[in-house]
């Protein structure tokens, strides 16, 4: 039996890093971009999977006075880990009932509807579609409230946001008409501190900046300029250890429905991560991991629990049990390389990441706690 302090790092499947330092390094950059604007924080979904809780606490060691998440709960829960001081904005905005927590929590809703607005009286941002038809007032609603202006008056306005649909495709059309409607819808309604930009939007330009800049994706280590050359440090890095190697020669296959076929003698090491850690079921026979230096590519399905790698290129005293294999970052593929081998985008992958991995939290300076 393991019994010493490392016990759970010798039985955890895989390790995941979450590099806490490149995390603020990464908000400190986006800062600089987006400056003079301000530079807020979009940690819905638990930090996109990287755990709102450590997260949040370094944006704010970092400078970040301004917190988005998508529900009322997720919320809550950043309040009490963040303090009394931040700003925390629930992007879903506010239904009837949810009033006694937003006032006990000192939340604030971003307001989506004309009725949320008649509904909540204290600090809020309002939302205005400019073309996701998703979320937000629309065109209609905002002339409809520039004719009742004092439906306006008993909420404390403190900031009016829209969305970018395609900031990251840079010359796309619909990013300049977006910010053409932001603008002139906003000048119908009392003026108030604007925000449009995503991580992408932020690298669009200045003219997207506005006054609050609202980054998620970008601050976990995802390019925000696919095209381009990462601007951002890599904060996540999954690695995989070695549970048994065997050697297998034609005809033989690996793993459920035989779909991968060995034409010679090859070595499969099996890693036990699969789909249920987040490890998506589109990488069979897609995916790659890096052992050693050396790239080493899934062969056959991904399964429930374990993935099976062909390490026949791997120099022999490498491959064995307990071996780490880099599977995101490291050396191994970038965070946005295996969400393009999965057929997904960054987001999906960072929001999956399974809880079976043995998270380290590595901060400045400092060893993995
Ligand atoms: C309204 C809103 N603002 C900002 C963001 C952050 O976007 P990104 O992660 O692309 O920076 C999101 C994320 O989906 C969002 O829904």
């Amino acid at each position: 039996m393991v019994t010493s302090a490392h016990a759970s790092e010798v039985q955890a499947g895989a390790v995941l890093e979450i590099d806490l330092e490149a995390l603020a390094a990464n908000y400190e950059i986006l800062k600089q971009r987006a400056a003079p604007a301000e530079c807020a924080a979009v940690v819905k979904a638990d930090a996109y999977g990287l755990g709102a809780e450590r997260v949040g606490p370094v944006l704010a060691a970092a400078g970040c006075e301004t917190f988005f998440v998508a529900h009322l709960s997720e919320a809550i829960a950043l309040r009490r880990a963040l303090g009394v001081k931040a700003s925390i904005y629930v992007l879903n905005g506010i239904l009837p009932g949810m009033e006694d927590d937003f006032t006990a929590h000192d939340l604030r809703p971003v307001l989506n509807t004309l009725e949320q607005l008649d509904l909540w009286p204290g600090p809020a941002a309002l939302h205005l579609d400019t073309g996701m038809n998703r979320l937000g007032l629309s065109p209609e609603d905002v002339a409809a409230l520039a004719a009742a202006p004092e439906r306006l008056r008993h909420v404390d306005l403190r900031c009016i946001i829209s969305h970018l649909a395609c900031a990251d495709q840079a010359d796309h059309a619909m990013n300049d008409e977006q910010r053409q409607l932001f603008d002139r819808l906003r000048a119908k309604l009392p003026g108030k501190p604007a925000s449009l930009a995503n991580s992408s939007g932020i690298f669009l330009g200045p003219d997207y900046h506005h006054d609050l800049v609202r980054p998620g994706v970008a601050l976990y280590g995802a390019n925000p300029t696919p095209g381009a050359a990462n601007p951002m440090r890599e904060v996540v890095r999954l690695k995989g250890r070695i549970i048994q190697v065997r050697e297998i020669d034609t005809p033989q296959s690996v793993g459920y429905g035989a779909t991968h076929r060995a034409t010679g003698p090859r070595r499969i090491a099996t890693v036990p991560v699969g789909y249920a850690d987040g490890y998506l079921r589109s990488l069979s026979g897609q995916g790659v991991g890096c052992l050693a230096g050396v790239s080493v590519p899934i062969v056959g399905r991904v399964s429930m629990d374990l993935i099976t790698l062909d390490v026949t290129e791997v120099p022999g005293d490498a491959v064995h049990v307990g071996a780490l294999v880099e599977l995101i970052g490291g050396g191994g593929p970038t965070l946005d390389e295996i969400a393009e081998k999965a057929g997904t985008i960054g987001y999906e992958i960072l929001t999956s990441l399974g809880r079976r991995y043995q998270r380290q939290y590595l901060k400045a300076g400092k060893q993995p706690r």
